[in-house]
């Protein structure tokens, strides 16, 4: 098991959290299995930019952006060298730490 460190955001996880993740499992599905209500409009299929997520450690522990993520990403609010998409980014053998992003850009409701 590797540990998913989620930092606090005010709205979805205002204390943070931390809990063990099976390895292979998506960031996302990691999120929505505790409760922490990610948003996923395209329902995980690497179609919108929703899950866009900050890895602040442990970026080796995930599997390498395709480009089907790396295009999505770039419709995503404040997109940075750390950004993956939680849909795509699977965790490992390594533990790993995400920042929320503040805001989403969510076209479909756009
Ligand atoms: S849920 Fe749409 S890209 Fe991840």
């Amino acid at each position: 098991m590797s540990l998913l460190t989620v930092l606090p955001h005010p709205q979805l996880c205002p204390e943070g959290a931390r809990f063990d993740v099976k390895p292979g499992t998506s960031i996302c599905d990691a999120l929505l299995g505790q409760h922490i209500e990610i948003e996923h409009a395209c329902e995980k299929v690497a179609a919108c930019s929703t899950c866009h997520v900050y890895v602040r450690a442990g970026m080796s522990s995930l599997n390498e952006a395709n480009d089907e993520e790396e295009d999505q990403l770039d419709d995503a609010w404040g997109v940075q060298p750390s950004s993956r998409l939680a849909c795509c980014a699977r965790i490992g053998d390594a533990d790993v730490t995400i920042e929320l992003p503040l805001h989403t850009r969510n076209l479909a409701r756009e």
